[in-house]
């Protein structure tokens, strides 16, 4: 019976990629790094894998990636107000830079937002104004995090009775079970 649930939130997910103005092409992504403390930014989502792993695009120099590397465990939240469905994944992140994935990703970007990737100086680092900015020509700090999910947790608002489902993933198989609301 959870399978509906199961192909419904796949499908959320995919909409996320391909419909523009889907609620799930953006996420609110957290990280827990140095200090313990829980961080949290939003991202877009930038593919949704055969196996449901979960590509985003950033800086290599970003703060994110710091704590990655700490710890790669992250959650991911979405939520789609139209029909009150919020999904929330845990999974381990990866970091990829500089391989055949990176570089196709890379040439599918429009040349205008790759600039993006390409500020002279770290994202977070403190200028005098904002329209100081400065831009690399060649280089840039493109890379890719891979989120492979092992839970999922659906939750659909709705009368009489509110739905949450928990996937967890043992070994390539998603088990699943009803929870109270
Ligand atoms: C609508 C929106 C979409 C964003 N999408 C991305 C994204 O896809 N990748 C990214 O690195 N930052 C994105 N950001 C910026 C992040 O929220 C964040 O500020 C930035 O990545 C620095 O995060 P960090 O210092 O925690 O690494 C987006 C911000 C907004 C408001």
């Amino acid at each position: 019976m959870s399978e509906i649930f199961f192909k419904e939130l796949k499908d959320e997910l995919q909409k996320g990629v391909s419909e523009k103005n889907h609620p799930f092409r953006y996420c609110t992504f957290a990280t827990v790094g140095n200090e313990r403390m829980a961080r949290l930014r939003t991202l877009v989502l930038r593919e949704v894998t055969q196996n449901l792993s979960l590509i985003f695009y950033t800086d290599k120099r970003s703060k994110k990636l710091i704590h990655i590397k700490e710890n790669n465990k992250v959650s991911i939240l979405f939520y789609n107000p139209k029909n009150l469905l919020q999904l929330k994944i845990e999974g381990l992140a990866r970091v990829r830079i500089d391989d055949a994935i990176v570089e196709k990703h890379w040439s599918s970007i429009q040349s205008n937002h790759r600039k993006d990737y390409t500020t002279s100086k770290a994202p977070g680092t403190s200028i005098p104004n904002p329209d100081l900015i400065e831009y690399l020509n060649k280089e840039n700090h493109f890379c890719i995090i891979e989120v492979e999910p092992f839970k999922l947790e659906y939750l659909k608002l709705k009368r009489p009775n509110h739905i949450r489902v928990r996937f967890s993933k043992a070994d390539i198989d998603w088990h699943s079970e009803f929870l109270v609301p």
